[in-house]
């Protein structure tokens, strides 16, 4: 082959590849532009390994100039290869982006997110502290793992009392005792030194007595939290339920101010016609002692429990009864929201099933 004739052979081989990878970049399509790196740039048989053989038959006088042709032509074809090969790559990020955006379709309804709420429980709870707030009465708080002394002795329970009956408290289980009540059980390093009794409170009244040791009066406290029973579950029993209790010590208290605080407490609670009335009744920590009923629905129901505090209580937490009187009451939490949202069944409540607590 003669120079001439070599030169232009690169000449041709040249444009012939550019222009098959700007065809191949065009269709941005990469298995053409493979197919075209194949046919030129091939190891073995591609078009510039045959014109490298060429090469080879060109006089060696002209070799040095036919040379450095090939090397640039063969460097101008894999850059432009190169090039090619880079700009489909971005091109088809491109296209596979802006596929994506398309295959997104903003005027598709989105999944209903469903917003957590409080427990209709809860809610009753926040809404009587906030009615009782306003009447001035503070938030105290105390434990559900109690001790004899808070839940019966200082609120005038004595120990032969069937309130504090085993069979109707959940005591918990002592090591000393779970020794002797388990035939044959227990480890024999357990310390025979019988620890207290402790029990779940079986009341919120229990509050009372941690409130009235903790301060001089007045008093003017309410407490709303979870009590205790042994019952059996039906749809007006829960061996768990909720009371707020309250209670209200200073000179000169009266039964006219818990008459007037629970009508308030019912109005604000209910309706702004509800009338509430008081039966005799009897609990150990009041005396007197009061039933109390509210009008709904043409009757009346039953709201809770209430009274004077008795001396016995006030002594025992050193207050002294010559100066000073107080007025307590304790109410069912589920009964009051039961009633509000006409649940039948306070089971429902403690079911966690969302259907039922998300109508409130
Ligand atoms: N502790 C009583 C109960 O659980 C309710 C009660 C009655 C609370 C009278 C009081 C009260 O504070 O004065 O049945």
């Amino acid at each position: 082959m003669s120079p001439d004739e070599f030169l232009q052979q690169c000449d041709i081989l040249e444009a012939q590849a550019l222009a098959a990878f700007a065809a191949a970049e065009a269709a941005c399509d990469s298995k053409q532009l493979e197919a075209a790196r194949i046919e030129f740039l091939g190891a073995r048989s591609g078009r510039i390994k045959q014109l490298q053989k060429a090469l080879g038959a060109v006089p060696a006088t002209a070799n040095p100039a036919a040379g450095k042709r090939f090397n640039e032509l063969k460097r101008k074809v894999e850059a432009g290869l190169d090039g090619a090969a880079e700009r489909i790559a971005m091109r088809s990020r491109q296209q596979a982006e802006a596929q994506r955006q398309r295959a997104f379709d903003p005027t598709v309804p989105g999944t209903a997110l469903r917003l957590g709420r409080l427990h209709p429980i809860t809610q009753t709870i926040e809404e009587l502290k906030d009615i009782m707030g306003r009447l001035g009465f503070a938030v105290a708080e105390g434990p559900e793992v109690e001790d004899e002394w808070h839940n019966f002795e200082a609120l005038n329970i004595p120990p032969e009392h069937p309130a504090r009956d085993p069979l109707d408290n959940f005591y918990l289980a002592t090591a000393a005792r779970c020794a002797t009540e388990i035939p044959n059980g227990g480890a024999p390093s357990l310390n025979p030194t019988e620890a207290p009794p402790r029990l779940l409170r079986s009341q919120t009244s229990t509050v009372q007595i941690r409130v009235m040791e903790q301060m001089r009066p007045p008093v003017r406290v309410i407490s709303c939290g979870r009590v205790y029973r042994p019952d059996t579950p039906d749809d007006t029993h829960f061996p768990m339920f909720h009371q707020i209790e309250g209670l209200m010590v200073d000179r000169d208290v009266t039964m006219g101010h818990l008459k007037s605080t629970l009508r308030l407490l019912a109005r604000m609670a209910f309706a702004p016609d509800v009338e509430i009335r008081f039966r005799p009744s009897f609990f150990p920590f009041t005396e007197p002692s009061v039933e109390v009923d509210m009008t709904w629905e043409s009757g009346w129901i039953e709201m809770g429990g209430a009274g004077m505090v008795d001396p016995n209580v006030l002594r025992a937490v050193g207050y002294d009864p010559e100066v000073y009187s107080g007025f307590a009451f304790g109410l069912g939490i589920e009964r009051i929201c039961a009633r509000r949202h006409g649940v039948t069944d306070i089971r429902q409540f403690f079911r966690n099933d969302v259907r039922f607590l998300h109508q409130f």
